[in-house]
């Protein structure tokens, strides 16, 4: 299992480093327009710079509605996976072909009260489904129960379309909730790490957890 740390609510330079020093993959980038969701993140610049810290694969997590201009925008980053919402009413199927085309791995995220069954047309097209497990738009959060059936359902799903596509879980992630997603492929964890002060302890313990999931 792998793990992204979502940078949302961190702002101090000296923090951003502390997290880059961590051993985890990937950089996770929470993308707000105001319009899909109510908050707005900083513009494009501002966010770039803050990626300047860290040398992790980037993992851009776009809540947003004009998803093609995001795009645009934040493939410059090089990123390894795009991510956007099944909710925006986007031609899903020409976003899916727009970042293959750019080499960009696509995922597909989805709120936790939309069906898993509407994923169906997509998931021999996608690299990875993103299962909100809070609504999406603000950290620190609670992880929501229902993630525990709805996870269920999209393993199920993943071995019926041979493994083809990653499972990301991201929402109110910690220690304690990390057994209920232990089929994810990865996990987003913000708050729990970023609201801390001994970073590297929190990320032991989240560690912990997927080691004693194994067992
Ligand atoms: C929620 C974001 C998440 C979130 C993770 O809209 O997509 O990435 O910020 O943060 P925590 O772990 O605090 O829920
Ligand atoms: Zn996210």
């Amino acid at each position: 299992m792998e793990i992204g740390i979502s940078i949302l609510d961190v702002n101090e330079i000296n923090n951003l480093k502390k997290l880059n020093e961590l051993n985890n993959k990937y950089l996770h980038l929470d993308i707000m327009d105001g319009k899909f969701v109510t908050k707005k993140t900083l513009p494009f610049k501002d966010i770039k710079v803050r990626t300047n810290f860290f040398d992790k694969n980037i993992d851009i997590h776009l809540m947003v509605d004009d998803v093609e201009k995001y795009i645009d925008e934040y493939k410059t980053l090089k990123p390894e996976y795009i991510t956007f919402h099944i909710e925006t009413n986007q031609n899903i199927e020409n976003i899916i072909d727009k970042l293959h085309n750019l080499n960009i791995k696509v995922g597909l995220a989805i709120k936790p009260n939309t069906p898993i069954n509407t994923l169906l047309p997509y998931l021999n097209k996608v690299d990875l489904v993103l299962l909100m497990s809070v609504e999406p738009g603000l950290g620190g959060q609670t992880f929501l129960d229902i993630t525990k059936s709805r996870i269920e359902e999209l393993v199920n799903l993943k071995k019926q379309f041979n493994n083809s596509f990653k499972i990301e879980v991201d929402g109110g992630i910690k220690p304690d909730t990390i057994k209920y997603i232990k089929d994810a492929d990865i996990i987003v964890v913000g708050s729990y790490i970023t609201k801390n002060t001994d970073y590297q302890k929190c990320l032991n313990n989240i560690n912990e957890a997927i080691n004693d999931c194994k067992n």
